[in-house]
């Protein structure tokens, strides 16, 4: 069988048209995954259930044929598993039980533990790497340790990371001691997920935007590449993405400091910029601008067929510059993946 084609464009192959999955792609915008999501209860439920999991994770490859499949699950359940509370609140986001000094940190869970609740995710990665077509690849996935601390410091979303930022800025070394035991957990669960079977590694590092300079240095760069190099001593060859959101300049040379393969753009830079500045250092992902997929049209035909002719001369996986929202129509995905493979 000739190899999946996410793991030729991940090794540097220029493919003639490019792979394609979509962040998010199993979501609310599917009438089947609500409805399995009520099946489950509630989102963490679903989340936990290996079997409803894996069938949430499987809709979407049957109904649009993607190239690769995310394991669904969620970046927030490292620090569950770490001993934080988490819950989600309906129509508005996670919540979590507060770290705000070192005696916080100092009471987490050892990292040992964290797979007494992760072990039901590492199923649902069993059985995807039985039930998948193929040629579909399965990725494995976690949230780079800034991202996650944001959540953990704060206990919900913010607009502008305050609370992470001020905990950095006036205890330095309980911020540092949060990232060092996220990194650390961050490593175990994710060689949980290659054993049990992923195939790929994408790192989700929604607010590294907001860290700049020497910040962005040693808080999103360092833990990057601290994962990276251990998962790789411990898989070799296992393909890693690395997604620095709204990174800037910060994404120019990001591949070669962490050893990603693949550097994931969101759409606040064009493709023919992260053609010129991070496709030159190997593949890239994106960037489709998510509200294509509510609004639709010919500016979303017109935008796809731009972004794949500004990839063409380099490995290139096709993708949203974030994740599809629940209002977006189920038919635009559709549009879009005609327009990726010429139809
Ligand atoms: O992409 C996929 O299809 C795989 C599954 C996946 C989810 N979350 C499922 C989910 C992945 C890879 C994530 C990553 C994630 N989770 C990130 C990083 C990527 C990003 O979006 O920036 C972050 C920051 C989280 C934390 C999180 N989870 C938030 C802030 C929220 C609430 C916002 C929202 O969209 O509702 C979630 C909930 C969540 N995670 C949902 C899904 C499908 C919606 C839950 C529901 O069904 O009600």
């Amino acid at each position: 069988m000739t190899e999946k084609t996410i793991l030729r464009a991940l090794k540097g192959e220029t493919l003639p048209t490019p792979p394609i999955w979509m962040m998010r792609q199993a979501g609310r915008y599917l009438p089947e995954y609500r409805a399995t999501r009520a099946q489950a209860g509630d989102f963490l439920k679903l989340c936990y259930n290996p079997e409803l999991a894996a069938e949430v994770t499987l809709q979407p490859i049957r109904r649009y044929g993607f190239d690769a499949a995310i394991l669904f699950a969620d970046i927030l359940l490292l620090p569950q598993a770490l001993g934080a509370d988490l819950w989600f609140v309906t129509g508005e986001g996670p919540r979590l039980s507060t770290i705000t000094d070192m005696a916080g940190v100092q009471a987490l869970r050892p990292t040992a533990d964290i797979h007494e609740t992760l072990s039901p995710i590492y199923e649902t990665v069993k059985i995807l790497a039985q039930e998948l077509p193929p040629q579909t690849t399965l990725i494995g996935f976690a949230g780079a340790p800034w991202t996650v601390a944001t959540y953990m410091i704060a206990g919900r979303g913010t607009p502008d990371q305050a609370p992470a930022h001020k905990l950095k800025d006036t205890d330095r070394a309980a911020f540092a001691a949060l990232i060092d035991r996220i990194t650390d957990g961050t490593i175990e669960y994710l060689d949980a997920q290659i054993r049990a079977g992923a195939e790929v590694i994408k790192l989700f590092d929604s607010w590294a935007g907001s860290l700049k300079a020497q910040d962005f240095h040693d808080f999103a760069l360092l833990p990057t590449k601290r994962i990276i190099a251990e998962l790789k001593s411990r898989h070799p060859g296992i393909p890693i993405i690395a997604f620095p959101r709204e990174a800037g300049d910060g994404y120019i040379g990001f591949a070669k400091a962490t050893g990603a393969d693949c550097v994931a753009l969101d759409n606040s830079v064009t493709p023919e910029w992260g053609a010129a500045n991070v496709q030159v250092d190997g593949c890239v992902q994106g960037n489709l601008a998510s509200r294509h997929m509510v609004t639709g049209g010919q500016a979303l035909v017109d935008e796809t067929r731009q972004i794949v002719k500004a990839f063409s001369g380099g490995p290139h996986i096709f993708n949203l510059g974030h994740g599809i929202t629940p209002d977006a129509d189920p038919d635009n995905v559709s549009r879009m993946i005609d327009a990726v493979r010429g139809r």
